[in-house]
């Protein structure tokens, strides 16, 4: 079942249309991951979401919500660039978050207290946030979205800024936190995405370009790739910039890598059968030829390119 529902969701800034009737459901219990390039739109999507920005068109709904409930009580949202009051405690930061929400002063205690803990930040809540790393800030903001207990948690980009051990920390934390509750997160990192997501949506220029379940999406456009590398000898390398340009039938795409091409190919035998015919007839010192099948990375650029 659908928790969210997006039907053509519009913005239209003065001159510009940010995003463009785009359309999705996320169900519920599952993690999906907002894709796409910078300004491609997944910011403006996610105001609109939490109700930070009015949209042009098109609607929002959760499913189950009373008609005239405020959509803001289901859920938490950390947003792309998380600011705090230096000042205060991180506990100090959550009380004040939940008695917004509405708790009373003795729930939103308790409820800080036990978020410290969720998150890695028992020990550190009486420290002031501005002695906290970058890490264990955006651990805070992940505290403080969920402080309502909300049935949907949205995150704008919850990794981008962050060191390779803050990185790590969080993604552990949204990793236990995504069989909770449903999770719709932005990011432009495909690994993060394919690690954490049951479901992807990519964005291109205000558009939806491609979405579905990673499985689903991954078995669509699954396709083999030929991986050559030679010795780099000048030989070989005046055959592959020739190969290049003149791409035979059969082979879609090709890139060259530093000594080497990588080829997307239609009919797998085939398109080996005519590459190795011509290593052999034109003696290029090959060092590797390899088989695999295109990544998200592919799909990503593909769906984005032709946007
Ligand atoms: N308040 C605004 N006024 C005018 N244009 C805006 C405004 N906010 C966003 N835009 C434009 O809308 C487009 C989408 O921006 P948005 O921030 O949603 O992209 P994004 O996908 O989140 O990018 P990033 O990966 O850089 O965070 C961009 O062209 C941006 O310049
Ligand atoms: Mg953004």
């Amino acid at each position: 079942m659908a928790l969210l529902t997006v039907d053509r969701l519009t913005k239209r800034f003065e001159g510009a249309l940010a995003v463009d009737e785009v359309g999705f459901s996320v169900g519920e219990g599952r993690c999906a991951a907002l894709l796409g390039p910078n300004g491609a739109g997944k910011t403006t999507t996610i105001r609109m979401l939490t109700g930070l920005l009015a949209p042009t068109a098109g609607t929002i709904a959760l499913e189950g919500m009373k008609p005239g409930q405020d959509r803001r009580e289901w859920i938490g949202y950390l947003p792309q660039h998380p600011a705090f009051y230096g000042w205060m405690s991180g506990h100090e930061f959550l009380v004040c978050a939940a008695r917004l929400c509405g708790l009373s002063k003795k729930e939103a205690a308790e409820r800080s207290g036990e978020l410290l803990e969720r998150v890695g930040l028992g020990a550190a809540g009486k420290r002031r946030i501005a002695g906290y790393s970058g890490g264990m800030k955006q651990r805070l903001g992940l505290a403080q979205a969920l402080i309502h207990r909300p049935k949907l948690l949205i995150l704008d980009e919850p990794v981008s800024a962050l060191d390779p051990i803050g990185r790590r920390e969080v993604m552990t934390l949204l990793g236990e936190l995504k069989s909770e509750t449903t999770v719709l997160f932005s990011t432009h990192v495909l690994p993060d995405a394919e690690e954490l997501c049951d479901d992807i949506l990519v964005m291109a220029a205000g558009r939806l370009a491609a979405g579905g379940s990673l499985a689903g999406i991954r078995e669509r456009n699954r396709q083999p790739v030929l991986s050559l590398e030679t010795e780099g000898d000048a030989r070989s390398r005046a055959w592959l910039a020739a190969w290049l340009k003149r791409l035979p039938d059969g082979f879609e795409t090709a890139s060259a890598t530093s000594t080497g091409a990588r080829l997307v190919v239609r009919d797998l035998e085939a398109a080996r059968r005519t590459v190795l015919r011509e290593l052999a007839d034109e003696n290029v010192r090959v060092t590797k030829l390899e088989v695999g099948y295109t990544t998200l990375e592919d799909l990503f650029l593909k769906a984005v390119g032709s946007a």
